[in-house]
């Protein structure tokens, strides 16, 4: 104090000084209430992550499909736009990244001011602004015409669905555009360039600045997991286990998780540690009761902050000889830039003068130093607790890395955190003082981000590069309405073709079947299930529904591919054996049961028991069967065994079986589906319109055998060049076109196709095309099932890390959308037949609105999430007169095939035919 002034006068300084420390006491800040805080933010950030909404947490973790820190790998030139970072400036940016080739180059830049009536005008006026000065930068750059993309980095919280899509939440830090809040700012941007007509400029991803800090980091030696913005207003980012941000629903891999830390105490937690200054500037700011943690810590804020304390301490005499200025009394007046300049260790004292003088005041030299003073607490405060803030992110990435000692590097950057003089000092000690197990390292960001945003819009080009290859790739499968609807007439005539024995892919094939079950059908019957994944012998009791209807019992054998593929003497030796096993298996040895053969291939009947083989399907190519009466060969076979006696009655299609058992149960079953293996259909057609068969009254039991429609090409139109691959590779090429676009034999093999493909043009896997995506039939049609069933897509993970692949984040998405694509097309073309179907029954019957039901059967149908229910709505769709009920046949066809049996014994007069 200085003793030679005048002893009422240094009485006086006393005084003030008191004044002033008891009144900026009120800015300390405790290390109890900094930890308080710390675990205040960390709990709001768990909540926050978990989506808890109750507490609502006011921290709002914001995922923004960033997810890897920089590989170092990113090349290209990119324009940066950056909005919000600092004050009411904008920055234009050309980033040239070299990858790993040669050093950094400088980012060319520009920083445009944005006036105030901009900044609280309409949105279309802040965009189109920022759209102008993008092309007076590009006209300056002479960068030509070249398509370009942008980064835009818009450092306001928004709700990210995409790198590309953002919603912005709310306002901060002094802007109040209109028609802003809860609109995507990517799309108001490209309409705002659009508008300018100038440049091919495409923007392709949306950072927030805390993101672009942390990606500007080199990632050598230590990729930066956090980044930290403290400029006009304070944030931070961090890399999240993907599995614990709750909106995603992912299970593995990382995400940087936008804190948006400035609303934490937006519900009360800060009120401890707030003073008077800090409600008043809250009350007279743009957005009252939001933001009050910025509002304590960004820089657009501090400045205010000391003004209040100033005019209060003038209001008490103990500053300025208790005179203020109109300057003084005017909100904003008094900047971080001055704070910054008050507090310079070495030039602060002159800084304060010219400041205070600037601001019409007439200071003494104790104010400059007690102004100091007012500053040094407002700042030491905003770095304390921008300190407990930043260690609950530390303990958050200690806990997600299960480590007891935690080294991580943040990023940091804005003008507060980089000019001010003592800000980043005392927060670096504070983080030491409350997180003293984490060896933290503050990395400066280059060039305030511009770099992190070009490495995101690398990322993201790369991104929808790939989305683009992979829309192209999957266009073709997403069939529309006319392209269904085509199919279905095209089938329809095909089936009119077939029936009236003309030229056409449909066999339609007479089963000799003319009657559902009426239920009086009884006795023992042994059946035969093969051409489906299992071979099964099945022994079936059919008593009345009060004896408990029909009683099943069977056991599966399987067919090694030797014997499927071998000769028919093989088969059919294979199939008796079989049926002599479950014979002694089940006590029926020495029993002659009628027997009913499920026989799932394509037979021209002749009779209940004759079918001629037309050809086989599905992996089958036993010799010497197709052209010959199977139920022949099963004789033969029967023959051959010693000691065998079994009296086979009819030959049945498993449609006709699945149609006949489900029919057992609903006497409106007409039609039998079977979408498993493969696949085909059957319905009761009016024996009329059968020319095959002499008679005109009543109704037969029509096998179509569709899986071959489209075998004189004309479903090219829809065949992928996946397809035509498929189809030359399998043991049946040219055949069953109809079948390989829809059945489970096929449709893991088009994926694979498809993934093979999206590897070759650098989609996925990086590039790197694996031996096992090149292995035929690795890629199962269960596994679709599986991947589209899991949301959390683990299983998709799962299933290619077994196959021996190594899986990012963006690549189990994209095979998902691939086994969806295909799966899709598969459901929509089956029904697009069974609408065909359906529809000629109802114009057979000449009825307005017909109301039947389908027996269905087949693994792919059963066990897909989604298959039968995409059928269901394509037939909706294409015939709506028909009331369609889908029956899942629980007992198979085998329980058909026996019921056929019976009827054929019972109209017969026996049990024996
Ligand atoms: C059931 C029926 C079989 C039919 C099969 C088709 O198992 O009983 O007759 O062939 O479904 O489905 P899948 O997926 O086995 O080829
Ligand atoms: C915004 C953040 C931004 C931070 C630093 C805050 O006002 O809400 O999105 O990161 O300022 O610029
Ligand atoms: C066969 C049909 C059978 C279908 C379903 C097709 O490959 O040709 O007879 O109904 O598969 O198993």
């Amino acid at each position: 104090m200085d003793s030679a002034l005048p002893e009422n006068s240094r009485a006086m300084n006393e005084k003030n000084l008191k004044l002033v420390q008891q009144c900026l006491k009120q800015f300390d800040v405790t290390e109890k209430q900094l930890r308080q805080i710390q675990a205040a933010i960390l709990q709001d950030m768990e909540q926050a992550l978990s989506r808890q909404t109750d507490p609502s947490p006011t921290v709002q973790m914001l995922p923004t499909y960033v997810r890897s820190t920089p590989h170092g790998t990113e090349q290209g030139n990119f324009l940066v736009l950056e909005l919000g970072t600092s004050g009411a400036t904008l920055r234009v940016l050309w980033v040239t990244l070299r990858g790993t080739t040669g050093p950094r180059k400088e980012p060319v830049s520009w920083e445009f001011t944005i006036p105030t009536e901009i900044t609280l005008g309409t949105g279309q006026q802040l965009f189109d602004f920022a759209a102008g000065c993008l092309v007076e930068f590009l006209d300056r750059l002479k960068v030509g015409s070249q398509p370009i993309q942008l980064g835009f980095n818009f450092s306001f919280p928004c709700h990210q669905t995409g790198l590309d899509q953002s919603t912005l939440i709310s306002w901060t830090k002094g802007f109040r555009c209109s028609g802003v809040e809860g609109q995507d700012v990517v799309q108001l941007l490209r309409e705002a360039i659009q508008r300018q007509g100038a440049y091919n400029i495409d923007v392709v991803a949306v950072v927030n600045d805390t993101v672009g800090t942390m990606m500007s980091c080199d990632p050598r030696p230590q990729a930066c997991e956090i980044g930290l913005v403290v400029d006009t207003g304070t944030n931070a980012c961090y890399m999240e286990e993907a599995r614990h941000v709750g909106e995603l629903g992912e299970d593995q891999g990382r995400v940087c998780v936008n804190v948006q830390w400035g609303s934490f105490g937006d519900s009360g937690a800060l009120e401890p540690v707030q003073t008077p200054f800090d409600l008043q500037l809250d009350q007279e700011s743009l957005n009252p009761g939001t933001q009050r943690f910025e509002k304590m810590v960004g820089g657009l804020y501090l400045g205010e902050l000391v003004r209040l304390v100033l005019i209060h301490l003038a209001g008490q005499r103990a500053l300025f000889g208790g005179v203020t200025s109109p300057a003084l009394l005017t909100r904003g007046s008094v900047h971080i830039e001055h704070v910054m300049e008050i507090e310079d260790p070495s030039h602060g004292r002159a800084r304060a003068q010219a400041v205070l003088q600037g601001l019409g005041l007439n200071p003494s030299a104790q104010d400059y130093e007690q102004v100091q003073q007012v500053c040094g607490a407002v700042s030491a405060r905003a770095a304390r607790l921008c300190a407990a803030a930043l260690t609950a992110i530390l303990a958050r990435v200690k806990s997600n890395q299960e480590r007891s000692h935690l080294g991580v590097a943040v990023a940091t950057g804005g003008r507060v955190y980089e000019q001010h003089p003592r800000f980043s000092t005392i927060l670096q000690q504070t983080v030491r003082l409350l997180a003293p197990d984490s060896d933290t390292t503050f990395v400066p960001s280059e060039d305030g981000g511009g770099w992190g945003v070009a490495v995101v819009t690398a990322v993201a080009s790369r991104l929808a590069l790939h989305r683009h290859h992979l829309e192209e790739t999957l266009a073709p499968f997403r069939l529309d309405s006319e392209q269904l609807k085509a199919v279905q007439a095209e089938m329809r005539e095909a089936m009119v073709r077939g029936l009236q024995g003309e030229d056409s892919t449909l066999p339609m094939l007479p089963t000799y079947v003319c009657a559902t079950p009426d239920g009086t059908e009884r006795g023992d019957f042994l059946a035969l299930d093969l051409g489906g994944t299992n071979f099964r012998v099945l022994w079936v009791k059919v008593g009345s529904r009060s004896e408990g209807g029909v009683k099943i019992t069977n056991q599966v054998f399987s067919i090694p591919e030797s014997v499927t593929q071998g000769t028919g003497q093989q088969l059919f030796d294979h199939i008796v054996d079989c049926i002599v096993d479950f014979q002694k298996e089940h006590g029926l040895s020495g029993q002659t049961l009628p027997l009913g053969f499920t026989f799932s291939f394509p037979c021209k009947q002749v009779g209940l028991d004759q079918g001629i083989l037309l050809s086989w399907t599905k992996g089958f190519k036993a010799s010497d069967c197709e052209g010959q009466d199977v139920v022949s060969l099963l004789r033969a076979a029967i023959r051959r065994r010693q000691g065998v006696e079994l009296n086979v009655v009819a030959i049945v299609n498993d449609t006709v079986g699945t149609m006949m058992s489900c029919g057992y149960e609903d006497p409106h079953c007409e039609v039998g589906l079977i979408v498993g293996t493969g696949t085909n259909a059957c319905y009761m057609e009016e024996l009329c319109n059968v020319s095959a068969v002499p008679g005109d009254k009543g109704r037969m039991c029509i096998n179509m055998e569709w899986g071959a429609f489209g075998d004189d090409g004309l479903l090219k139109e829809l065949c992928t060049p996946f397809d035509i691959s498929v189809d030359k590779s399998s043991i049946n090429p040219g055949k069953q076109r109809f079948e390989k676009l829809i059945s489970g034999m096929y449709l893991g093999e088009i994926v694979r196709q498809i993934l093979l493909h999206l590897t070759c043009l650098g989609v996925l896997f990086r590039g790197q095309v694996f031996q096992c995506l090149q292995t035929k039939d690795i890629f199962k049609t269960k596994f679709l099932s599986e991947i589209e069933s899991d949301l959390q897509r683990r299983q998709v993970r799962a299933i290619l890390e077994k196959l021996g692949l190594p899986v990012s984040c963006d690549d189990a998405l994209m095979v998902r959308e691939v086994c969806q694509a295909v799966s899709q097309r598969a459901a929509k073309l089956c029904g697009a037949g069974v609408a065909a179907v359906v529809e000629k029954i109802r114009e057979n019957r000449g009825l307005e609105e017909l109301s039947v039901a389908v027996g269905v059967d087949g693994t792919l149908y059963k066990l897909h999430p989604h298959f039968s229910d995409q059928v269901k709505d394509t037939v909706r769709h294409l015939a709506p007169r028909c009331s369609v009920r889908f029956l899942q046949s629980e007992d198979g066809s085998g329980k058909g095939a026996a019921l056929v049996t019976a009827v054929a014994c019972r109209l017969a007069g026996s049990t024996r035919p």
